[in-house]
């Protein structure tokens, strides 16, 4: 990090001198930590549209140029030669592994995947209609349960078990969502597969007979996981930080990221666009969709468009486009809802709406297309967008617990409530 010139700012009659800070790249920070202190004043942002709420050292996005890098890597050559288990690896490491590290890591993430029995009886105790979001944020919360008075957060051995056990669980635990919810019997990890295909066994796998599974669904659902295992600070992952600033319990940070994630506006639009795709139905209704989208009164966006970094294009987007005509091609899937998605993206690229607004695809736009083509139901979408996050989500937590600026997350307001007034007895109001 370097330093630069202060800027000064004069508020009232007092002026105060706030360093900046420069990253490795992308935009310099002016620090206001002091500014309270030393004028009074706040600084209001909502939506965080211009704060830095922390250092961070994992991702990198550039959104006016289209670049997501982990760890210095672009997306797009991790998407074309890694593989989910490496990124997380790198995302919670800083460094790819050496072949050693790589085994050791496998090993150690195949043999916590396993849940504790009470977890079944915790389970179905939902509903059978239960969401999957719901039941994942309520079954990871009660992970805290299991793994709490043994844990000491100030030793970095058990933080990085913590994350391990996170990134083992998830998808044991998802599965078990998704079967609980269509009434088949729970399966247990296998170890002899490896992390993508094991979560598709426990999945798709029924006791009566062997599961043929393809490799190229197995490949695609890597290549997704890979594409949404982290975004810098993002809702959910800002969440993760705000309850971990707390020294609260990693499991109970991570729900709690789980919940952020299932918003509409953040991981739960690859369900929504979905839904829209099945709504709009045939190409011929593509125009009175755009139309609605536009019409701020309608209360309808177009799901899977818009985003509040990338103002050029998504590169997961476009890396997505390409996977889903190939996916479903290998897999012989004729879908129609592509052929909508198509119509729907040429369109909107050509109306003066969108482009105005730099509204471009994103990365749920085409995801839900190949999670379908996969078999895996709309209400699961989500879902699989939290497992790949997990992996980022662990590493922002383990960044944080390591850093020296690390204090209670706790922003300030701008107060537009009544001034003091005095309590009236209520016979009196
Ligand atoms: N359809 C129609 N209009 C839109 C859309 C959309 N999808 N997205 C933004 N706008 C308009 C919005 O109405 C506003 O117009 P105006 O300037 O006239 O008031 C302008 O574009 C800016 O929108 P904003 O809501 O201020 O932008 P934001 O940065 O706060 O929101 C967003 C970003 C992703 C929440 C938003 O674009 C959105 O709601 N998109 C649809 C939901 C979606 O696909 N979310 C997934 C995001 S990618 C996955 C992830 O990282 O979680």
């Amino acid at each position: 990090m370097t330093e630069n010139k202060p800027v000064i700012l004069t508020a009232d009659d007092k002026s105060v001198e706030l360093a900046i800070h420069s990253g490795t790249i992308g935009p310099s920070c002016v620090d206001i930590s002091k500014l309270y202190k030393e004028t009074g004043h706040f600084t209001y942002d909502p939506g965080f549209m211009s704060t830095a709420s922390c250092r961070s050292a994992i991702t990198y996005i550039d959104g006016d140029a289209g670049v997501l890098m982990y760890r210095g890597y672009p997306i797009e050559q991790l998407a074309k030669h890694s593989n989910f288990l490496e990124v997380s690896y790198l995302l919670m490491n800083g460094e790819l592994p050496s072949a050693n590290q790589y085994s050791t890591f496998e090993h150690e993430v195949t043999h916590h995947t396993m849940m504790h029995e009470a977890f079944r009886t915790f389970l179905y105790g939902f509903r059978h209609d239960a969401h999957p979001m719901a039941m994942m944020t309520g079954m990871l919360g009660s992970l805290a349960a299991f793994y709490h008075g043994d844990l000491d957060l100030e030793d970095p051995e058990q933080r990085r078990l913590a994350a391990i056990r996170l990134l083992a669980k998830v998808p044991t635990i998802a599965a078990a969502c998704h079967r609980y919810s269509i009434g088949w019997p729970i399966r247990y990890p296998r170890n002899n597969i490896e992390y993508v295909d094991r979560f598709l066994h426990m999945m798709f796998e029924v006791p009566s007979e062997p599961l043929m599974l393809s490799p190229v669904a197995a490949k695609a659902l890597d290549l997704l996981f890979i594409l949404h295992a982290d975004h810098e600070q993002n809702a959910s992952t800002s969440t993760v930080r705000l309850v971990g600033s707390t020294g609260a319990n990693p499991y109970a940070c991570v729900a709690a990221g789980v919940a952020a994630l299932w918003g509409p506006a953040h991981g739960g639009a690859n369900e929504a666009v979905l839904q829209m795709l099945n709504e709009i139905g045939r190409p011929e209704n593509v125009g009175s969709a755009i139309d609605k989208a536009k019409d701020k009164n309608s209360g309808f966006r177009l799901m899977g468009f818009g985003h509040r970094v990338y103002k050029n294009f998504d590169p997961r987007a476009k890396i997505i486009r390409e996977m889903c005509h190939q996916v479903l091609a290998e897999l012989g899937v004729n879908d129609p809802l592509l052929e909508v998605a198509m119509r729907l993206e040429e369109a909107a690229l050509k109306d003066e709406y969108f482009i105005a607004r730099k509204l471009y695809p994103n990365v749920d736009f085409y995801s839900g297309i190949i999670y379908k083509a996969l078999n895996i139901p709309a209400e699961m979408f989500t879902v699989m967008f939290a497992i790949a996050r997990t992996a980022g989500w662990v590493s922002h937590w383990l960044e944080q617990q390591n850093d020296p600026e690390n204090k209670i997350g706790r922003p300030r307001q701008l107060y537009t409530g009544a001034a003091a007034r005095d309590y009236t007895p209520i016979a009196g109001r």
